[in-house]
């Protein structure tokens, strides 16, 4: 059993996670944090409690977390996540309340009260962690690791980036968040576009159909979830249940350790996050800080998504 906190910004895909998580014996969710990303950290944080209610699940606590990246605007990604966060899918108000905490109280407690046994899965903007961070710097050694969704890697031919031609979303959202995290020396595996973007570990319009027909109330939230997005684009991305499958069962994944820096000045490269791969000049490479994704054991994953998620336990 592996402890987790999971920082979020529920998102469509953060919600597919959050059902894989809650229907993962494997973990025990010590609790949620919230943060600006893909919608407001106010919807965000109202689709976590929404989402808790769906699953059934009582006494997780919900810690909001940042409202803007560390210096810049907000730039939300609603245009695929829809207006509501959560795509075409709609849940009743919830009855659970948000935590007093706030996100990096809560974060550090858990630290201090895990330590080693507690794993940070993070699907989100790095804003949280990043203040985490700077809060209580000795966070990085007391706990036993950091998975995040997040990052472009070049490392397949899936590894550029999305919401720019180098840039991942995550990562671009708060460039400086990330790029403390990753400076950090914080243990880090990176699941990034290189392996999510891969049609292998996508859910397609076949297994969308699949998804339809089961007619469970859970399957049809799930494929009200999607629904847009096949339409749109043909399948579905599943960033962010590839990172807590990675939690779960880290023989689904394959990482390279690789030295990892994150791009804050550049205007076309602003979040980038670039690999030295360089095998000369070995007084100036940077030390390997990231275990980076490279490969997936796709028909495993999927038949996890499939089991858990569309199904549930
Ligand atoms: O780039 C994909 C990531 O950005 C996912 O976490 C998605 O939810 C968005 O936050
Ligand atoms: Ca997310």
């Amino acid at each position: 059993m592996k402890h987790a906190l999971i920082d979020t910004d529920p998102g469509v895909d953060d919600a597919l996670a959050l059902l894989l998580a809650f229907s993962s014996p494997e973990l025990r969710v010590e609790g949620l944090t919230t943060v600006a990303g893909n919608v407001s950290l106010d919807l965000g944080s109202l689709n976590a409690l929404k989402l808790l209610d769906f699953l059934g699940v009582e006494g997780v606590p919900v810690a909001a977390g940042a409202e803007k990246p560390l210096l810049r605007k907000c730039r939300d990604a609603s245009s695929i996540h829809g207006e509501t966060g959560l795509g075409g899918a709609t849940l009743p108000e919830p009855n659970g309340r948000l935590d007093e905490r706030g996100a990096v109280e809560f974060i550090l407690e858990k630290a201090g009260e895990l330590g080693r046994g507690l794993t940070l899965i993070t699907i989100g903007p790095l804003t949280n962690i990043a203040g985490a961070i700077l809060a209580r710097p000795s966070v990085i050694d007391e706990i036993s690791g950091l998975v995040m969704m997040g990052g472009a890697f070049g490392l397949t031919p899936y590894g550029h980036g999305n919401v720019s031609p180098v840039a991942e979303f995550n990562v671009w959202h708060d460039p400086e968040a990330a790029k403390i995290v990753f400076d950090s020396g914080i243990p880090i595996t990176a699941i990034g576009l290189d392996v999510t973007t891969d049609p292998a570990n996508r859910l397609t319009g076949a297994s969308f159909k699949e998804i339809e027909a089961t007619g469970t109330i859970r399957a049809s939230f799930v494929a009200d979830l999607c629904r847009h997005l096949i339409v749109r684009y043909g399948g579905v991305s599943l960033h962010d249940p590839l990172a807590v499958a990675a939690v779960i069962d880290p023989s689904l994944v394959e990482t390279e350790r690789v030295a990892v820096e994150v791009e804050t000045r550049g205007e076309v490269t602003r979040g980038m996050t670039l690999v030295d791969r360089r095998r000369t000049h070995r007084e100036e490479l940077k030390e390997a800080n990231v275990e980076a994704c490279v490969s997936v054991d796709s028909v495993r994953f999927l038949d996890l998504i499939f089991e858990r998620v569309v199904r549930g336990l």
